[in-house]
């Protein structure tokens, strides 16, 4: 392949040149070449050597280096990338080895085209499947598969956080990859509870999903003594049965009860030993974290410190009363407030905003 011999410190000034004019010879590479040079690949239309153009820059041949697509887009037919230029999807989800990926409604007959190309350029991905939106009681993904590598169209897969391998299957359960973050910071607040308490805590997670905080809670040494974690959906608590035993560490401190259930959260007051006990308390229904605030608070422990971290979707403008708001449901049921502190996440739509709450108080 022919390329054009310039100095280093006008690379791009001649890849600009040659990307406009059509010279640029696409999917290869720029050598680096001896004495601080670089070469750069011509395509076929670029002159010869002679032309005045070149700057009485040389041309010479070489193997060039030759790159992949750099998106996936690039292994779609050029007449479909110009039909639906417009509307190509610029940002997907991955959950272990499955892609997901909203279509519009104009291009979702290219959806197996979009897929094979997606699977093409993605070696991690096995499954790619157009996600239709939230369903069902669980808010649930409506996932559609559009092409599988080796035929391979389980939606079970395996996910790796921190450390640990969580299964999943994102057509039956919750989960969001994004909020690795929030659960980092779980166990920051568990430890400074810890020591606090100077002895591990009693944990609850009520609303567990497949149990990517418990993921992070047990694995740490000496961090838990008692958990107990549930879940509605019943293909969440499946995985969350199978998922919860490999989290747990080899603690010098042992579990000495693990406890998992497919039942309401606000329920967890009925079960036996469970109210007057738990030191940290994790509240994620995010449409109804609030409302359902009040039942769970009785499972507190009584007269040492403890902690509840939640997260909801409320009006943006409420964000300043919410503080105000969890502390008056905490002293209603005889709580002594240390503090409590709201924070925006992230935004959900125009009004609305995914926050964060998290409060300290001793419970009498
Ligand atoms: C936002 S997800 C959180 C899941 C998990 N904690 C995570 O971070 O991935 C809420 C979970 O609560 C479950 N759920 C919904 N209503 C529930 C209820 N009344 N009691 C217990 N779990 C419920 C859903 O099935 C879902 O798995």
């Amino acid at each position: 392949m022919r390329h054009l011999r310039v100095p280093s410190a006008e690379t791009q000034h001649w890849l600009e040149i040659c990307r406009n004019r059509g010279w640029l010879q696409s999917g290869a590479g720029v050598l680096s070449l001896e004495n601080g040079k670089k070469g750069i690949p011509l395509s076929i239309r670029a002159p010869q050597e002679s032309d005045s153009q070149w700057n009485g820059n040389s041309i010479f041949m070489a193997d060039g280096i030759i790159k992949g697509p750099e998106h996936w887009s690039e292994h779609l037919p050029s007449e479909l990338v110009e039909e639906i230029k417009d509307e190509i999807p610029n940002s997907y989800e991955i959950q272990g080895d499955i892609l997901i990926v909203k279509l519009e409604e104009k291009i979702r007959k290219h959806g197996p085209v979009i897929a094979e190309a997606m699977i093409k350029q993605l070696p991690s991905v096995r499954l790619v499947c157009a996600d239709n939106g939230v369903t069902g009681e669980f808010r649930v993904r409506d996932l559609q598969p559009l092409a599988a590598r080796a035929n391979d169209i389980s939606t079970i897969t395996q996910i790796r956080e921190n450390g640990v391998l969580i299964s999943t299957d994102p057509t039956k359960v919750y989960f969001s990859a994004r909020l690795s973050k929030e659960r980092e910071d779980n166990l920051s607040s568990a430890k400074e509870l810890r020591k606090k308490l100077s002895r591990p805590l009693r944990v609850c997670d009520p609303y567990a999903g497949v149990g990517p905080s418990l993921a992070s809670l047990l694995r740490e040494q000496n961090l838990v003594s008692e958990c107990y974690a549930g879940d509605l959906n019943p293909d969440a608590f499946d995985l969350l049965q199978d998922n919860i035993h490999s989290f747990i560490s080899k603690s010098d401190v042992p579990l000495t009860t693990l406890s998992v259930k497919n039942i309401d959260a606000r329920k967890w007051v009925e079960e036996q030993g469970c109210i007057d006990k738990i030191d940290f308390l994790l509240v994620n229904l995010p449409h109804h974290s609030l409302e359902h605030l009040p039942d769970l608070l009785p499972l507190m422990s009584k007269d040492s410190i403890s902690v509840i971290r939640g997260w909801a979707i409320i009006d943006r403008e409420s964000l300043m009363s919410q503080e105000e708001n969890i502390s008056s449901m905490i002293k209603q049921t005889g709580g002594e407030v240390k503090s409590v502190t709201c924070s925006e996440v992230k935004g959900f739509s125009s009004s609305k905003i995914f926050m964060r709450f998290e409060s300290w108080q001793k419970f009498h």
